[in-house]
Parts: structure tokens; C-alpha cells; sequence
């Protein structure tokens, strides 16, 4: 008995010390000093676009570009997290695998085929006959094409449709389809790019299998580089009962701040064709950071939720194969409310971040009517460590040229965020944010236009290894990934060659999702 006993108590001893390192080893990779606290990031390995967002039963799923075999681009596959308010997140096994040696999975979408229309739902749950659908580009060597795949158990298994290739125009860059249900004439719709002509091509079905051409549009002015990833919804004009269409168009590159971003066209869809109510030269951009790409709006929301929610890719290609964090790579921005406001220039898409951000904050602190002096001495007895924190502020620069906050700040380490009153503009500026070296693109002052600058809302989101603001409710977004040293958590407030004041100021320490 003493025989055996010994080499399995061993064993068990083996077997816990083992299971706890893995634990501990899991925990602390989540607790990287670059490791998002707030924002969605694979577990290991390399991750872009968003793909296939929708709320089913309970559970807003994400689906993601996924290498599952290394930290770099390549063998792409659908990854797969599910939630159940869009704030934290649980990692489910690999959705959707390349088919090594034929093609990859590329981006796509998924939509709740409530009705069965493709015949492929099973009708497992005694409440309804429906199931998830999945299309996504299969890219091959010189093809692109659609397919189709399909999940009778809550998205946790996938299956190919055997009809597949579903759309096929014998293309090589066809491909991102985005689906959805236009009610007016109870159909589906897709919109998927031909990339390098910049051409979007809108398609319909009764189905989700049997697909017809319908139009196409594009490429509105752009001479140069890919259009990916596009969307085609319908959103109301804040404060009024009007109603308009935006078309989605990822562009890489020839975004504002360099390489790729998210362009958008304001305009009406007739469940046929999209017409731009702007000049074609009138560009316009969803972010003006760095890095905001390949969004991905969630279908079938919640009855009455009422909302469009889309989710970007916190990334740019000009360097996401080699950002500089080592076991895994990229990570996807705050799923953020989408909305539409009429300026004197015109309409505009607005974004705010969804509100059950709120959740992760904790105790709130706050300043009125105070000059910066005063705010930074407050902020510094207050301690707050600004790793992982929300900073709301409205701003009066006053007379000064620039004001605005210095965050993950820590020695000559620093990030701005900020108000340029003689440009009108906000702007992020990541000079001096911490490593630079992994990319001649990793520096840089990022900024878009607002339409006044004496008294501006400031909405920031300091996570990790990012920063996301939103100006006066959305008018202006800006993103960008910073790398800065574990340790440099300072929050000051400056005002440049003037006295701005700080109508108000709170600052919640966010709570890590993944706990
Ligand atoms: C956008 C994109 C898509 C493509 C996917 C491949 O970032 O290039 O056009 O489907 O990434 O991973």
C-alpha cells in the first residue's frame, strides 16, 4: 500500500503544483502591463477584424480574424468570445478553421435566420426553428468567393453548407459580405467589396443561399488602395424623426492619420441600390486616430433595444503584424453606439461608447470650476492610477493655445489628449507614449476637426496599451494603441501658453473585465 501511496501522492502533488502554475500563468498573462483590461484581446495569438457580431438567446457573440496557430497574420479562422452585456468577455473554442491547403476564412458576417428561410435550421429549441448563420469569404490563392456555414446550437459548432460557394463572381478580391434582413420587401441583403476596384456590390436573396446582383457603387472618388469590410444600415437623425442611410467602406490605406481607417457615405438605400447624398470628394472618416479599422455593426439586437453597435479592430496594417506585445496580438475597441447629427455642414455619424461601460467603473472622482493648478493637485492626493481609467472633461482652453490631459504619464513618458484651439480640433498625441521602435508609423499626433473649441466635452478611455476618446458625444472619435512603461500612470492637465479652465472633471479606475 506505502508503495503505491507515495508515487501517486507525487503524482497529485505534480498535478496541482501543474494546474496552478497553468492558473496563475493564465492570470498573469491578463495582467500584462499591455494587456487591455477593457477591451476584448484573444487569449494567444494573432487577432483583426470583428466579424460576425450578433446577439443571440441571451449572448452577443464576437467572432474574430484569427491565427490560431502563431502571433503574425496567417491560416485565418474564425475565433469566437461570447458575452452577455458587450463588456466582458469569455473565450469559446475556434468557431470556424481554415481549410488548410484550399482557403482561408476571412471576414464576414452572421445574422439569426429567425424564420428558416434557409432550410438549415433544425428547430432544436422548443420556443422557434431558428438558427445562426454565418458568411464569410473562403480566400484561395487566386479566388475569393462566399460561403456559407451554419449553427443549430447557439453558435458553439459550425458546419459548411454543402451548396457552397453560395456567391462566386470568379474574382480574386471579392469578398467581407455584411447580411441583413431589409424589412420593406422581407429579404435579405448583402454588401461585399471588390477591394482593389473599390467597388461595393450589392446583392439579395429570399434565402441566405441563392444570391442575385442587384447594383454596385463605387469607387466615389477613390483613385487608389482597397476598400474592406463595408456595412450598409439605416440610423435616425438625433432629435428628429428623419431617417437616413450609411454605407460603411474600410479603406487600406488613405486614412487621415495614415494607412488604414473607416470611411463612411450618408445617403438612402431603396432595397436596390445606394445613392451618396454628398459629393464624392466630400470625404468622410468614422475615427481620426491610428487605429480604428474593419468595423462590424451586431445584428438581430435585443427586441426594442433600438440600437446599432458596431466594434472596430484597434489596429492599423501599417504595423499590426509587429506591435510589440509577444503572446498575443491585436485587440478590438469599446463596442460603441452609432447615431447620426445634423451640423451646419451636415450630417454626421456620431459614436458613443455603449453604456454598459458603466459598469466597470468605481468610485467616481470630481472637480468643478477649477484652474489646472488646482485640478493636478487634487488628482495628485487623489492617486488614482491611471492604467485603466475613464476621464470625463469639459474644457475651456480660454486663451491658451492647447489644453488638455497628459496621460500614462511617467517621467519624460507621456500622452496627450487634447484641445488645439487655433486649429479647432482634438487630438491624441503619442510622441512620446513609450516604445516607439516596432514601426517608423508608432509615433505621431492624430487629430479631427470639432466645430468650435472654447468649451469642449472630453470623453477618454485610458486602457493598457490604448487610447479611445469621444468628443462632445460622439462628434469626434480618435484611437490609438500606446505602449508605454508599466509604471507610468500619471494624470495631469495642461494648458499651453495660457489659463484654460476645467468647467468639470470626474475620473472612474475602471474594473478589468476579465475578472
Ligand atoms: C481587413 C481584411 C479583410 C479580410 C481580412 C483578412 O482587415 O483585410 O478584407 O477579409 O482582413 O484577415
Amino acid at each position: 500500500m506505502s508503495k503505491s501511496w507515495k508515487p501517486s501522492l507525487l503524482v497529485l502533488l505534480a498535478a496541482v503544483l501543474l494546474s496552478t502554475t497553468r492558473l496563475s500563468l493564465a492570470q498573469s498573462s491578463y495582467d500584462e502591463p499591455w494587456r487591455p483590461q477593457f477591451h476584448f484581446t484573444p487569449a494567444k495569438n494573432f487577432m483583426n477584424d470583428p466579424n460576425g457580431l450578433v446577439y443571440y438567446k441571451g449572448e452577443y457573440h464576437l467572432f474574430y480574424q484569427h491565427n490560431p496557430q502563431g502571433n503574425v497574420w496567417g491560416h485565418m479562422s474564425w475565433g469566437h468570445a461570447v458575452s452577455t452585456d458587450m463588456v466582458h468577455w469569455r473565450h469559446l473554442p475556434l468557431a470556424i478553421a481554415e481549410e488548410e491547403g484550399k482557403f482561408m476564412i476571412y471576414s464576414g458576417s452572421a445574422v439569426v435566420d429567425w424564420r428558416n428561410s434557409s432550410g438549415l435550421c433544425e428547430g432544436r429549441d422548443k420556443e422557434d426553428r431558428s438558427c445562426l448563420i454565418a458568411i464569410y469569404t473562403a480566400a484561395g490563392k487566386d479566388l475569393q468567393t462566399q460561403h456559407l456555414a451554419y449553427s443549430n446550437d447557439r453558435g458553439r459548432t459550425w458546419t459548411n453548407y454543402l451548396g457552397n460557394p453560395i456567391v462566386d463572381l470568379k474574382e480574386p478580391d471579392f469578398r467581407d459580405p455584411k447580411i441583413f434582413w431589409y424589412a420593406p420587401e422581407k429579404k435579405w441583403v448583402m454588401v461585399a467589396v471588390l477591394a482593389d476596384e473599390r467597388k461595393l456590390m450589392i446583392f439579395d436573396s429570399p434565402n441566405l443561399k441563392d444570391w442575385k446582383l442587384l447594383s454596385s457603387f463605387g469607387p466615389a472618388g477613390d483613385s487608389a488602395g482597397q476598400w474592406e469590410c463595408p456595412d450598409l444600415f439605416e440610423l435616425p437623425v438625433e432629435g428628429t424623426k428623419e431617417k437616413k442611410w450609411v454605407l460603411i467602406v474600410n479603406r487600406n490605406p488613405g486614412a487621415p492619420a495614415g494607412g488604414t481607417g473607416t470611411k463612411y457615405f450618408v445617403g438612402w438605400f431603396d432595397g436596390l441600390q445606394f445613392k451618396n447624398e454628398k459629393p464624392a470628394s466630400q470625404e468622410l472618416w468614422a475615427d481620426y486616430g491610428k487605429d480604428f479599422y474593419a468595423t462590424n455593426t451586431f445584428a438581430d439586437l435585443r427586441a426594442g433595444d433600438g440600437r446599432k453597435i458596431w466594434m472596430g479592430w484597434i489596429s492599423n496594417w501599417q504595423y499590426a503584424n509587429v506591435e510589440p506585445t509577444v503572446q498575443w496580438r491585436g485587440a478590438q475597441s469599446i463596442p460603441r453606439t452609432l447615431g447620426l447629427r445634423r451640423f451646419p455642414d451636415g450630417i454626421r455619424l456620431i459614436q458613443q461608447p455603449v453604456r454598459e461601460m458603466k459598469t466597470l467603473r468605481g468610485k467616481e472622482f470630481h472637480l468643478e470650476n477649477v484652474s489646472v493648478a488646482e485640478a493636478n493637485r487634487r488628482i495628485k492626493e487623489a492617486g488614482i492610477p491611471g492604467d485603466t481609467v475613464e476621464i470625463q472633461a469639459e474644457l475651456m482652453p480660454e486663451n491658451s493655445d492647447e489644453m488638455g490631459f497628459r496621460v500614462r504619464k511617467g517621467g519624460a513618458q507621456e500622452t496627450l489628449v487634447g484641445i488645439s484651439r487655433r486649429q479647432k480640433s482634438v487630438f491624441i498625441d503619442r510622441n512620446k507614449a513609450g516604445e516607439l521602435s516596432y514601426s517608423k508609423e508608432a509615433g505621431g499626433r492624430h487629430s479631427g476637426q470639432v466645430q468650435q473649441a472654447s468649451r469642449v466635452k472630453l470623453q477618454i478611455f485610458v486602457d493598457r496599451s490604448s487610447v479611445e476618446i469621444f468628443a462632445n458625444d460622439g462628434e469626434v472619435t480618435l484611437t490609438d494603441r500606446i505602449y508605454p512603461l508599466e509604471h507610468s500612470v500619471g494624470i495631469e492637465v495642461y494648458s499651453l501658453n495660457g489659463n484654460g479652465k476645467i468647467k468639470s472633471l470626474s475620473i472612474w479606475k475602471l474594473d478589468s473585465m476579465w475578472k
